[in-house]
């Protein structure tokens, strides 16, 4: 298979050489330069686009092999459709459909001549996402492949892009880049299995931000223990891989800003517990840990790219095991905020780290905004399926600033309710809280649980069970982990909360 070398940026002009991608509106509508190098071909582009049924209609091509009269192996000609009308989102998706083709031409050089229509405004933003298009397009997980690395198929693609301003592009694109590196470290952290990736690897993978700057403190057994987080702790008795805390820390912001709180739910492996799951598709549950992956890839992404903003990642990380230590329904822990808590159902783990983690992020770093995002309820597939994350927050301004990020990264959220009617399901004669609500609503009531350990400090939770993993493959994303989230909370932070 095709990997993705390099992208570099150099001025737009005619293609010289190797596969060449040019861009067409709808019509058949070229820009300038495209009109003037197409005009070599010979029979025309008219002609061979009437015959092949092409006329620039969005992510259609037109592919010509050595085409007589023009200076290069191969022409791509991709259809932008209605040039007039294309969002960030197009220019993202094109880029993923771009390198998709090229894939398919087994090339190692190609230049994509970004040029659109005239009249038509082509910002630097648009060829940063296009290359953010290609870079989240082009990655696999493939680490455990042995034979493929063999495959006389398998190039490595450098690709140039051809901009107006190459310059301002590669300026542009130092920022994006950042970002998609820190979506490739979330989706790696959520494809490795969790025989290689236990909670002391997860936080070891956490450390690594220190290269870019972040500070990072992980907190062991004894520390939590310490804490009084027994809500935390309690999940991880089954396990014989003892549970860690990590805390990130990026301080880019003024000096005594209260920082963004990112908290992630980062369970290694969800079997249930004493309250097992069924055995089909449990290996999704490697999985669980997307909210903590989702945390270190936008701090990742926050950090590299030198957010002028303070924000702080906190994530929970154990592994949900059945054993003889296991903790049983029944059992009645007392989080480290005092509230006792009456397991039900050993599978409601996540909320029970995440209630320590909430805590301790809300009391130890007093942030302005608490953000958790966690893979935490099947029954937010049965509401949203895998094409929006549930949103739930205490904070109307938050949560609607959360709805415009998610509109502006293309990481789309729902809102749904709050409110004390809910709560009420989660009341228990032997403790102040329980920890499932049963079957109905219990996305809603697991959010409500969550609550109550914000503090009421302005706080929104992320349910991305169907986002994080398992969604359909598309223009950006050829792989099970997703990445999810990390481009969204960039966008809050960046839109909010820096300068
Ligand atoms: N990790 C699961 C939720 C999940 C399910 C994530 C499917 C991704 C895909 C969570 O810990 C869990 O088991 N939740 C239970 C809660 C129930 C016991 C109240 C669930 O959703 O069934
Ligand atoms: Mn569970
Ligand atoms: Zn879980």
């Amino acid at each position: 298979m095709t990997k993705l070398a390099k992208i570099s940026f150099s001025k737009a002009e005619a293609p010289k050489g190797g596969v060449a991608v040019i861009l067409a509106g709808e019509d058949l509508n070229l820009g300038t330069i495209a009109n003037e190098f197409v005009s070599g071909l010979e029979g025309g582009l008219k002609r061979a686009a009437d015959i092949a049924g092409f006329s620039g209609k969005k992510k259609t091509s037109l592919d010509l092999v050595a085409p007589a009269g023009l200076a290069v192996d191969r022409l791509i000609v991709f259809g932008l459709g209605k040039s007039e009308e294309l969002t960030q989102d197009d220019w993202r998706a094109f880029g993923g459909a771009v390198f998709a083709e090229l894939q398919k031409a087994k090339t190692d050089a190609a230049s994509v001549l970004l040029e659109v229509p005239e009249g038509v405004d082509l910002t630097d933003l648009a060829t940063a996402e296009f290359a953010m298009g290609v870079k989240l397009r082009a990655y696999a997980f493939d680490n455990y492949k042995t034979k493929a690395k063999d495959d006389a198929n398998s190039k490595d693609l450098k690709l140039t892009l051809k901009v107006v301003d190459a310059k301002a592009a590669r300026k542009a694109w130092s920022v994006s880049e950042a970002v998609a590196d820190g979506v490739i470290v979330a989706r790696n952290l959520v494809n490795e299995p969790a025989n290689v990736l236990g909670p002391v690897e997860f936080a070891k993978k956490a450390q690594e931000l220190e290269k870019l700057g972040v500070e990072v403190e992980v907190l062991g057994e004894k520390e939590m223990k310490k804490l009084k987080m027994a809500a935390l702790l309690g999940v991880a008795q089954g396990s014989v891989r003892p549970p860690r805390l990590a805390v990130m820390r990026w301080n880019g912001g003024k000096k005594g800003v209260a920082p963004v709180a990112l908290v992630g739910k980062g369970v290694v492996f969800d079997t249930g517990g004493i309250s097992i799951k069924p055995a089909g598709g449990m290996e999704e549950m490697k999985g669980d840990m997307g909210g903590a992956a989702a945390v270190v890839g936008a701090m990742h992404a926050i950090a590299g790219r030198k957010a002028k903003a303070n924000v702080v990642g906190v994530i929970g990380l154990v592994e949900n095991m059945p054993d003889g230590n296991a903790q049983r329904p029944g059992d009645i822990v007392t989080a480290m905020s005092g509230t006792t808590i009456e397991i039900l159902n050993t599978d409601a783990e996540g909320r029970l780290v995440l209630a320590d983690a909430l805590w301790y992020t809300q009391e130890k770093y007093n942030p302005a905004i608490m953000i958790d995002l966690a893979t935490l309820t099947g029954a937010v597939l049965v509401a949203l399926g895998n094409l929006n994350a549930g949103l739930f927050s205490n904070n109307d301004e938050l949560a609607d600033n959360l709805l415009a990020s998610a509109k502006a990264s293309g990481e789309p959220l729902w809102r749904l309710p709050l409110s004390k009617e809910y709560d009420k399901i989660i009341d228990t004669p032997n403790a102040d809280v329980k920890n499932t609500g049963g079957r109905w609503a219990g996305s809603i009531t697991a959010a409500q649980f969550l609550q109550r350990f914000a503090n009421d400090k302005p706080w929104a939770h992320l349910d991305i069970a169907g986002t994080a993993f398992g969604a359909p493959k598309d223009d950006i994303c050829q792989s099970w982990a997703s990445g999810y989230g990390v481009r969204l909370l960039n966008q809050l932070v960046a839109d909010h909360y820096e300068g």
